[in-house]
């Protein structure tokens, strides 16, 4: 209730009347002020209550949107507000929104780890069952074909051959006539040839072929080096073949050569043996038979005795029943060739000898038929 001052001195009563009015604006001002500044607690109270009963993630990440979602959050609208605000009434509500926002910010700090916690203690409570059996690691290894290709550089390179390699398709020059078997040779006839068109135009002179074996090798290295010579070739070959328990039509051969001068017969029974030895440990025999290539003279052919049937099965399906597994053909290199590569015959003599990898791997891994190598049935591959 406005007093009543006398009328005469209206100068003054005016003054006092305007400031009586400023004066209620003002504290109806301090009164929404107060009432917004309690607000703020009262949001700050019911969040820091509501974070303490959040029971998981998701129930505390939808209480942080609830306050400081970036449209809609209590905590981001009243933050919004300030700026709204005249400049006397900016710091009171201000700093009343950063206090809300510090409780607030802090409950939600504070729960989460005390969930996380529990996560943890939870997950320390769980016991192992030691006595359960183990995953298996399934390990991977080596194709039998490759582990014998392995095996066979590194046994030679023991004895001081290096591995070399060579094209796979050939001329019939270095497959045929370079090894002293012409065209018409009757040779030709124990090779099954498949031959190959060449793209750029066939060579009435010069035919194209998938090698047949892989001394073609022999005298592409006598003509690129001079002795001595030792180099072992791993490589692919074809056949044009029907395939059985020991045949395949793709296979792999080594070949060996050895040029030196002085090298004989004897040299070249002692490097076999080393490595049949070596390869498949003393317990296995070898036999050495009398054999025609002509590309060596003379010639023969290395057996290993039969790993499925110890030469015992007259029915063996691996050895045919003879306990003999033909493993690779032998012989010293003939002068013919030496001459034709410009060697002295008389000087350098040479030793060659050339096998089927299959025919390894299989007496290795015990498997009585060569086709399983390349089944790819992943039961057989693993078991070695
Ligand atoms: N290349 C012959 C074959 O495939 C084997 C062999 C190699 C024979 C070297 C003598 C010397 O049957």
């Amino acid at each position: 209730m406005v007093p009543r001052r006398p009328a005469f001195v209206p100068d003054e009563s005016g003054l006092l009347f305007a400031s009586f009015a400023a004066e209620a604006r003002l504290s109806k001002r301090k009164d929404r002020m107060a009432a917004a500044v309690q607000d703020l607690k009262n949001l700050a109270d019911r969040a820091v209550a509501e974070i303490a009963a959040c029971a998981d993630d998701a129930a505390l990440e939808a209480a942080r949107v609830r306050y400081f979602g970036r449209r809609d959050g209590a905590v981001t609208q009243a933050t919004k507000q300030i700026a709204t605000l005249p400049a006397s009434e900016k710091p009171a509500y201000g700093a009343a929104v950063n206090e809300a926002r510090a409780r607030i910010e802090a409950a939600l700090e504070s729960r989460g780890a005390a969930l996380r916690g529990a996560k943890v203690d939870q997950g320390l409570g769980e016991r192992e069952d030691v006595t359960l059996p183990g995953r298996p690691v399934r390990v991977g290894r080596l194709h039998p074909v490759s582990r014998a290709i392995r095996d066979v550089s590194r046994i030679f390179g023991t004895m001081g051959f290096e591995t070399v390699e060579g094209p796979e398709i050939e001329t019939d020059y270095y497959n045929f006539e370079a090894l002293n078997i012409p065209p018409g040779h009757p040779a030709r006839e124990k090779w099954d040839t498949l031959w190959v068109s060449n793209p750029l135009g066939d060579d009435p002179k010069m035919p194209l072929l998938g090698r047949t074996h892989t001394s073609p090798m022999q005298v592409r290295i006598m003509e690129q080096r001079k002795p001595p010579i030792r180099v072992v070739v791993p490589g692919r070959c074809y056949r044009y073949e029907a395939t059985d328990a020991i045949r395949e039509s793709i296979f792999f051969q080594y070949e060996g050569l050895a040029i030196d001068e002085k090298l004989t017969m004897a040299d070249l029974k002692g490097v076999l043996y080393s490595f049949a030895r070596q390869y498949f440990g003393s317990q296995h025999n070898v036999r050495f038979r009398p054999d025609y290539f002509p590309f060596t003279e003379p010639s023969a052919e290395i057996a290993f005795s039969c790993v499925i049937c110890e030469g015992k099965d007259p029915q063996c399906h691996t050895c045919g029943g003879d306990g003999w597994i033909e493993a690779a053909g032998c012989g010293m290199v003939h002068p013919a060739i030496l001459r034709r590569v410009g060697y002295d015959p008389e000087r350098y003599q040479g030793f060659a000898f050339g096998g089927g990898i299959e025919r390894l791997a299989m007496l290795k891994s015990r498997a009585p038929d060569i086709r399983m190598l390349y089944q790819n049935d992943l039961r057989f591959l693993e078991s070695f």
